[in-house]
Formats: C-alpha cells, sequence, structure tokens
C-alpha cells in the first residue's frame, strides 16, 4: 500500500505527538519544550534527557540520540512498519483509508469484508462490555470478576464484558443497530438453529474477552463460563480475521511495557495475561493457549528478541514450551523461562505469592535450551548409550539455533555435561540431520494483522558531507536563517543528490506557506532514512548556537559548498577534455614537446 503524501500529512495533522508520547512517559513544560525520561529501551535514565516539540511536532533524545516525528515514534514503540504507523494513526483520528487507485475490486471486496468483521466484532465488544457495566454486584459475572481479581482498571482496559443467559442478546443488538447477520455468523458468533431457519447466540452466560491486535483491530473473542462447567473457554472460530496462531492477547496494551522494559513475559491463557497485568507486571503477552508458532516468533520479534516463556508447570504446558524453543531459536530469539512451583500457573503464582516474588522468580529465569537440556539429562548416569540417544534428542534442537554465538555456548555447555568433545557433538548433529524432515517453513503470509512491510523508497541521507548537512540544518532553525541560505544561491550546488531533492522540497515548501515553517522538519523526516540527520538542529551543539556563531557556521558552509563545487566542475571539465580525442591528441603533443624542450 503507498499513500500519497496529502494523506499522510491529514493523518499527521490529526494527531499530537505529545499526546501519543505521553502514554509512555510522563512530560512536563510546554510549547516547544515538554521534556520527560527518554521512554525508549535500553535507556533507563534518571534525569530527563527526553524533549518533545508541540509546534514542530518532533521529540528529540539527548542521551540516546533517538529522534523524528510522530510516525517514528509510533514505529518504534509499538513495533510497526511505517504502513501500519499510518493506518494506527488514521485508526485513532478517525480518518478512513483511501482506496488505492490501481486496487483490484476483489481486493477492494476481500478489504470491505474485512472491515466490516473488524467493525461487527468492535461493536459487539461493546454491547458485552456494556451487559456486564450494567450488572449488580451481586451478579455472579460481577463475583466471578471480583474473585479471579480483574480490577475495574484491568475491565475498562481489555474491555471484558459479559454474554447474558440468553439465546437471542446479540442477536437483537445486532439487529438493532443493522448490522449484517451474515457476518456475524460467518464470525462464528451466531449459529444457525438445527430446527427451522433462525439464528442464535454462540456465548451464553460466558465472560467475553475481545481479542484486539496490536494496531487495535477487533478480531475475536474467548468467553469463559463462570464456574467448572465445560468447555471452560470458547474462542472464536478460526476465520479470515481471526488466526489463533498468529494471536497474542494483550499486546495492544502491553506493547509499549515490552518496548520500555526490553523483554517480554510470555504466557498461555487470558487469565495468566490479566492476573499479572493486574498486579503491575505488563511486559506480558499471552498465546491462546497453543505453542509458539514461527508468525507468534516474527510478531514478538518486532518488539523484542529476549523473552521469559512461563508456561503451566504441568506437563502439557512444559511440553508446550519445549515445542516453543525450537521455533523461537529458529527464528533467532534469546528464551528464557522458569518452571512455576507445584504446577501452579502465573495467575495462581501471583495470587498466592504476590508480585515480588514473581519478580524474583523472573530474575532467576535460565535459558529455555539449558531447562530443557537437563530435562533429557535428568537420569543420566554417564554410560556411552545414554550420551547416544541424548543426543537424539537434543540434535534437531541443536540444529535450529540460528544464533551463531549461542550455538557455541550451547555446544560448550553440552560438551561439560556429556563429557564429550565438541567434535563428537557436531558429528552427532549433523548425522542425525542427514534424514530429517526439512523443517517447517513459514506459511505464506495471510494474515492480515502482519502485513508485508512495503518498502518505500526513503532518501538515505548517510552519504552527504557533514558541512552540507550542517547548512540544512541551520535552514531548518529558523526562518532567518533559511531565508538568507535561499539568498545566497548555494542549494543548486549542493553535491549530494539526494540532499540536493531534500533542500530543494524544503524550500518549495518553506516558499509556498512560510507560517508553516514549524512544521517542516516533522515533514521532511518521513520522506529521509534516519531522522537524526535532519534533526540536528534540535540537539547541542546547534540548538544552543548564539546568532553571531549561526552566522559564522552558515557561511562557512556556504563557502565551502561554493569550493567544492567549483572544484567539481573543474574535474568535469578535465575529464571531458580528456575524452575528447582530437583535442586529447593535441593535449599529448604539447606535453610531449614540453618533455622534449626538457630533454634537450
Ligand atoms: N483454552 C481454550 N479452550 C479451552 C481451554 C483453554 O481455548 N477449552 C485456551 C484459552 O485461550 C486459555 C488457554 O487455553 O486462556 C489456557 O488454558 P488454561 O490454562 O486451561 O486456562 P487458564 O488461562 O488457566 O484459565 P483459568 O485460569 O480461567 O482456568
Ligand atoms: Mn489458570
Amino acid at each position: 500500500m503507498r499513500f500519497d503524501q496529502d494523506f499522510i500529512e491529514k493523518v499527521r495533522e490529526s494527531n499530537n505527538l505529545i499526546d501519543i508520547i505521553s502514554r509512555y512517559t510522563q512530560l512536563k513544560g510546554a510549547g516547544n519544550r515538554h521534556t520527560g525520561l527518554c521512554p525508549f529501551p535500553n535507556h533507563n535514565e534518571k534525569t530527563p534527557s527526553f524533549s518533545v516539540s508541540e509546534g514542530q511536532q518532533l521529540y528529540h533524545c539527548f542521551g540516546c540520540k533517538k529522534s523524528g516525528n510522530i510516525f517514528h515514534f509510533v514505529q518504534e514503540m509499538q513495533g510497526l512498519s511505517f504502513v501500519e504507523s499510518v493506518e494506527y494513526l488514521a485508526q485513532k483520528a478517525s480518518i478512513p483509508m483511501p482506496v488505492q487507485e490501481e486496487q483490484s475490486p476483489q481486493l477492494t471486496k476481500y478489504k470491505n469484508s474485512l472491515n466490516s468483521s473488524w467493525k461487527l466484532i468492535e461493536r459487539s465488544a461493546d454491547y458485552y462490555f456494556q451487559n456486564l457495566q450494567k450488572l449488580p454486584e451481586s451478579h455472579p459475572a460481577k463475583q466471578y470478576c471480583r474473585k479471579r481479581n480483574l480490577t475495574d482498571e484491568v475491565i475498562n482496559e481489555f474491555k471484558i464484558g459479559f454474554a447474558h443467559d440468553q439465546w437471542d442478546g446479540l442477536l437483537n443488538f445486532l439487529n438493532k443497530i443493522k448490522a449484517p447477520q451474515s457476518v456475524g455468523q460467518n464470525l462464528g458468533l451466531l449459529k444457525k438453529r438445527k430446527s427451522g431457519d433462525g439464528l442464535y447466540d454462540q456465548y451464553r452466560n460466558r465472560l467475553m474477552f475481545p481479542i484486539i491486535t496490536q494496531t487495535e483491530k477487533y478480531v475475536g473473542f474467548g468467553g469463559r463460563v463462570l464456574d467448572d462447567s465445560l468447555p471452560k473457554y470458547i474462542n472464536s472460530a478460526e476465520s479470515s480475521v481471526f488466526k489463533k496462531s498468529q494471536i497474542f492477547y494483550g499486546l495492544n496494551q502491553s506493547a509499549k511495557y515490552i518496548r520500555t522494559k526490553g523483554y517480554a513475559i510470555v504466557v498461555e491463557g487470558y487469565m495468566d495475561f490479566l492476573a499479572l497485568y493486574a498486579k503491575g507486571v505488563r511486559n506480558v503477552v499471552a498465546t491462546l493457549g497453543t505453542a509458539l508458532t514461527p508468525q507468534h516468533a516474527k510478531l514478538i520479534g518486532r518488539y523484542t528478541s529476549k523473552l521469559i516463556i512461563l508456561f503451566d508447570g504441568d506437563k502439557a504446558g512444559q511440553a508446550a514450551a519445549q515445542k516453543s524453543l525450537k521455533v523461537l531459536l529458529e527464528a533467532q530469539l534469546l528464551p528464557r523461562s522458569v518452571i512455576l512451583p507445584d504446577n501452579m500457573d502465573p495467575d495462581d503464582f501471583i495470587a498466592q505469592k504476590g508480585a515480588d516474588e514473581f519478580q524474583r522468580v523472573i530474575a532467576a529465569s535460565e535459558d529455555l535450551f539449558l531447562i530443557v537440556m537437563q530435562d533429557k539429562l535428568k537420569n543420566f548416569k554417564g554410560a556411552a548409550t545414554e550420551k547416544v540417544a541424548v543426543m537424539e534428542e537434543l540434535a534437531p534442537l541443536m540444529r535450529s539455533v540460528k544464533h551463531l554465538g549461542l550455538k557455541e555456548l550451547y555446544l560448550r555447555e553440552l560438551s561439560d555435561r556429556l563429557q564429550v568433545t565438541e567434535d563428537w557433538l557436531l558429528k552427532m548433529i549433523n548425522a542425525s540431520g542427514k534424514n530429517e524432515k526439512p523443517s517447517l517453513q513459514e506459511p505464506k503470509n495471510t494474515d492480515v494483522t502482519d502485513k508485508p512491510v512495503v518498502k518505500r523508497k526513503l532518501l538515505s541521507l548517510a552519504k552527504a558531507p557533514k558541512h552540507e548537512l550542517y547548512l540544512i540544518n541551520m535552514a531548518l532553525k529558523s526562518t532567518e536563517y533559511f531565508d538568507k541560505i535561499i539568498e545566497q544561491g548555494v542549494i543548486e550546488q549542493i553535491s549530494d543528490q539526494n540532499l540536493l531533492e531534500v533542500f530543494k522540497r524544503a524550500e518549495q515548501v518553506y516558499r509556498q506557506s512560510p507560517e508553516e515553517f514549524d512544521k517542516l522538519t516533522a515533514l521532511l523526516v518521513t520522506q529521509i532514512d534516519q531522522p537524526t540527520y535532519l534533526s540536528a538542529h534540535l540537539a547541542e551543539p546547534l540548538s544552543t548556537m548564539d546568532n553571531a556563531g549561526s552566522l559564522r557556521l552558515i557561511d562557512d558552509c556556504v563557502k565551502k559548498i561554493r569550493k567544492q563545487s567549483l572544484k567539481a566542475q573543474t574535474l568535469q571539465l578535465l575529464k571531458e577534455l580528456k575524452q575528447d580525442s582530437s583535442k586529447k591528441e593535441k593535449l599529448e603533443q604539447i606535453m610531449n614537446i614540453q618533455k622534449g624542450k626538457l630533454n634537450l
């Protein structure tokens, strides 16, 4: 998908960077200088070096040097591609997506059907949510929420709702809002009656957990009974919008915490997720009760490579953890894990032992590979046949370690434990691989929540010379300086072709609407590869340079550009002269004569 610049601008102008950033860090101040602690991971700072300009809609961190506009921020924090960041912000501002010119009718139809599915699920989620809100405290659903420690904050944040114990609650609601019943039926929310026609509600007398993607699309539900009856959970049916193997519950809210913490805790269920979240452990995601798939790995890999897998302590949970390990290693992620005592799941654990104890357990996590290895070595006594048997089990795992550094460390660990050489291990690992089925390939990407990233053509300023970058930064610093630079007529002489293009665009926008000067940098940084190239004027030393110093710098840059341009012109002329053969001969004759003179 390609958006035109007007659409991108509209989306940018309809969102305020201050609001978006305030979800991640507390900002103080006003106008062009809001400051706060840097929200980006790996920059755990105690004194604020992060600053945001409301007028210019740009952020900059003096510590970790990250900077950019609202799209950069959303991409970096939410782990989205550029296209997704535009979609995400358009949705936040209720701006409808443009229809692509070259879009085929089938694609338009498909997109419309996705849209109406998302909408219908979102409206249904609202309906269920309102149901729960309206219940008296004494109602079993309310009491169940209290029993499971679902706080009001969590209920609101995750739009948890209730499906009444009736056959036509949702059905009537969807009729009332004139939503197409067929869509509800395709999504498995409505079912066809066995006798005669007509539809009925799939979910009755259940607590409802809407499943929302990281770009805030409503794709399905999990519904839990309020007692011990079966089935405990009913999940949405697989459909074009709901694909269990590609969804993490909670990621829409927890992405920001995963980014700021720098790692993610992966659990198996809604309740595990919500219990941790309610107790303040927020860098969490949950699978919908399955082992991790390659698509899961790819999705979480956008946010962090460091994972702590916290599956149930029972046999099934541990089997799922082991199964996940191979997938995670293949995706070059770095999984750790810890087995919770007494078959507890994370929800039981944090309810019984509290958040502090939970954090201690997390801190004591080990590489999941070593846990699995330990498990295989449980009854190991050191016999040669045992060594071979263990390696037959571990060889496929070793082969999936794609991270070279990690592979070497695991080899060393294994050779220590088994008392064998690394050469022997490698022989075992390679030998057993010969008749192995090729490893599971990632299926073709049909995921609606994980669109292929369309690379935009960004202008790279990586090769631009320093003095040229200084000049454009001075131009962007104030209108006075920009005017001055235009007056000098030096822009055409910029040597870096990409920078020249950026400069020309800047000049054009500036001439057309000088009153929009404040927004110029934010506009330009969407078009280049690294925002820092154009936001250097927001940082020291340029930001604090006085007027005299600034004018001197501009002057120096202009001179240098002129000089280099003359030099380039001369070189070019010489080159042309050399290529012109008749002149070349004459030139050589002259040179020979000169040589002859010297030899006389
Ligand atoms: N699950 C499911 N269908 C079931 C049981 C489980 O889809 N019949 C999925 C759900 O996504 C659930 C996850 O598997 O969240 C984990 O299941 P389980 O460990 O049994 O549930 P808990 O999350 O522990 O739920 P609870 O604490 O409410 O029993
Ligand atoms: Mn549980």
